[in-house]
């Protein structure tokens, strides 16, 4: 198919179902003219790249990897950012020297399809902090904490130290926001931490570990948890730390992933 023609079809198809929607629900000018000021104001306040990863990546990630074998992923969102550091042990994400939340160690391995350990496959991990917030788009936080990057040892094993997130709303006070209250719709996500695995000749895996304890896993505004990606953090033995282990496979599919 050319590209004049795959433009046609999902172009043509998107504004025939606009078209349907239009017709079904009897919509009124008043309607329209509302829709129309609010896609305006959507762009004006730069939430384009918010209000597609909050309500449409989710779908294209899991048409994309339909038939992922190994380890599931899930969205990006717009909260990464390239360039975190690279952790030497004990592999302790930064953090402020108050930083509220429970410590946590999170372990594991990263391995090839058939098991084989993947030695040197880089997890870059990011996350809110205990209240919701991200640094880097939150001017409150110090730059570049709960952010950085370990790699596996020899057997494909890998380690992470940092503090439990806490579930977060997407921003409130602009367009997507009034959209989602003006639906009735809860604007919350569920406690996460983002990862994505790469290894060499691998497909990166772009992912998120989902807190078990967090509230909104069954009404994430995202849409974007999956029950296998629910993990469990315990307390340990011995320590003041929370851990829990998550094993990461990597496929070799070469479908185009979001990074
Ligand atoms: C996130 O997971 O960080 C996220 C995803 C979609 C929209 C906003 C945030
Ligand atoms: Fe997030």
């Amino acid at each position: 198919m050319t590209d004049t023609a795959r433009a046609d079809l999902l172009i043509g198809d998107v504004l025939a179902r606009i078209h349907a929607a239009i017709h079904e629900h009897d919509v009124t000018y008043e309607e329209f003219q509302t829709a129309k000021q609010w896609l305006i104001d959507v762009g004006q306040a730069g939430e384009w790249p918010l209000f597609l990863d909050v309500f449409v990546e989710h779908a294209v990630e899991s048409q994309v990897f339909e038939n992922r074998r190994g380890t599931q992923g899930t969205i990006l969102g717009p909260y990464h950012l390239p360039g975190a550091p690279l952790l030497e042990a004990p592999f302790q994400l930064p953090r402020r020297d108050d930083e509220e939340g429970d410590a946590v160690v999170f372990t594991g391995r990263v391995t090839g399809e058939d098991g084989e350990p993947l030695r040197g496959a880089e997890l870059d991990v990011w996350h809110a902090d205990a209240k919701g917030l991200y640094s880097g788009f939150d001017p409150s936080l110090p730059e570049g904490i709960l952010r950085g990057k370990v790699l596996t040892d020899a057997d494909g094993r890998y380690e992470v130290r940092t503090i439990v997130p806490a579930p977060y709303t997407i921003p409130e006070d602009g367009p997507t926001g009034a959209m989602v209250h003006a639906a009735g719709w809860s604007p919350w996500r569920p406690a996460h931490i983002h990862l994505i695995v790469s290894a060499e000749n691998h497909t990166p895996l772009v992912t998120q570990l989902y807190i078990d304890s967090s509230d909104y896993l069954d009404n994430d505004v995202a849409d974007a948890v999956k029950d296998v990606l629910i993990v469990h953090p315990r307390p340990l033995d011995g320590s003041d730390e929370l851990g829990f282990t998550y094993d990461f496979s990597l496929s070799k599919e070469l479908a185009a992933a979001p990074v």
